[in-house]
């Protein structure tokens, strides 16, 4: 068993809080992946769980004991790094063995829990060569190997796909979830890519300045962001967000509406009384590229970019401003229409019309960064 829970962990580094007051419950058995940009605090999280940092304030613990006072080598957890850290010296079966040989595991059962490791690997036929002789992936599935003999209740990765380009990447994606899946042991798992992130994880936990934005399924998190800096950081091409005049509302001047550009929104009403309630002037909408499309909308924009990726392509468009005080309506503002690569191109500069539907929109509080609805 191999719960692990983060209590207002807080970790200063001089006057950085490179953790600020993270608590974060990770259950036995699940594959988390914190995930955020470089800087962020992923690997101090993961250095504290490993025991290589100790926090500054607020406490670890795993199956609900403080840890604080515990030796790395007695955490029953194993970590790997981006780089592999192997021994380029010695071949891959003594690797391996190494973390049982430092254990003084009997020689013939050291080999034999070192096949079956390289056997669910695919590393059987690498054995007899030394780091020099692999391709990175298979580097980074020897420092996996070595890590899985040790046989820990939780498994630490620090961003351990980043040095493989970009095949190998996606097929050792798919191996660590199968190796999650077979063994059953806690994953955490720290990458600075959320496309990583949405694939591998059970839960990811977003994280910007040292602090947790929001914790959930990729799914949740993907559909329902807690506040923009998540909004903007989950999606491949990103959701677009742009600033929104609020009209009609609390003082009886007519329905709540939204206005974007030249267009003008209706909300429905649940959304509509959450805005009212807001007293916002102003607020930031969100919308995925793949909600938004082409047709018989309010928003008027123009064509700057037509980007083809043969299954699908991207729109670039830039929306006209019709506003007469352009201040209020962000001029020019980008968008991304993700279109199926069926629908017909329109032509470079062309003037097209956006349709969004209302439920598929996020609001914002641009101060705060906070969901609205
Ligand atoms: N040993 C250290 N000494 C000083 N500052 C550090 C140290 N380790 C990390 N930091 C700082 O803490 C912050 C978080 O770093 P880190 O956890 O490595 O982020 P990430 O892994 O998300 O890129 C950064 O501002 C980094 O510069
Ligand atoms: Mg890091």
């Amino acid at each position: 068993m191999a719960a692990v829970t983060f209590v207002e962990t807080t970790k200063m580094f001089g006057d950085v809080a490179a953790l600020d007051r993270l608590s974060l419950d990770i259950a036995d058995g699940e594959f988390l992946v914190l995930v955020g940009p470089s800087g962020c605090g992923k690997s101090t999280a993961l250095r504290i769980i490993a025991g290589l940092e100790t926090a500054t304030s607020g406490a670890l613990l795993i199956d609900g004991d403080d840890v604080t006072d515990v030796e790395p080598q007695d955490r029953d957890l194993a970590m790997v790094f981006q780089s592999y850290a192997l021994y380029p010296h010695k071949t891959v079966r003594q690797n391996i063995e190494f973390p049982l040989k430092s254990r003084k595991v009997p020689a013939e059962q050291r080999r034999a829990e070192a096949e079956v490791a390289a056997t669910l690997l695919g590393l059987g036929e690498l054995l007899e060569r030394r780091p020099g002789q692999l391709s990175g992936g298979q580097r980074q599935r020897v420092a996996l190997a070595r890590a899985l003999v040790r046989k820990p209740a939780v498994f630490l990765m620090d961003e351990p796909l980043s040095n493989l380009d970009a095949k190998t990447r996606v097929q050792t994606r798919a191996e660590l979830s199968d190796l999650h899946a077979t063994l059953g042991a806690t994953f955490i798992y720290v990458t600075h890519d959320q496309v990583e992130a949405m694939t591998m994880g059970t839960r990811i936990a977003v994280m910007s300045d040292g602090r947790l934005q929001q914790v959930g399924t990729p799914d949740e998190v993907y559909d329902r962001p807690e506040n923009l800096f998540v909004a903007g950081f989950i999606g491949s091409p990103p959701m677009n967000i742009v600033t929104a005049t609020v009209t009609g509302g609390a003082d009886g001047a007519g329905p709540v509406q939204l206005r974007i550009g030249t267009g003008g929104f209706e909300l429905p009403a649940e959304i509509a009384a959450v805005v009212a309630e807001s007293g916002l002037d102003e607020v930031a909408v969100g919308i995925r590229p793949e909600y938004l499309r082409l047709g018989e909308g309010p928003i008027t924009a123009t064509v700057r970019t037509v980007e083809s990726l043969g299954h699908e392509r991207h729109l670039i468009c830039e929306l006209a401003g019709t506003d007469p005080n352009p201040e209020d309506v962000q001029p020019g503002a980008l968008v991304i229409i993700r279109q199926s690569a069926e629908d017909p191109a329109p032509q470079m500069s062309e003037t097209v019309h956006l349709v969004a539907e209302a439920r598929y929109l996020h609001l914002f509080d641009p101060g705060t960064g906070a969901r609205l609805a």
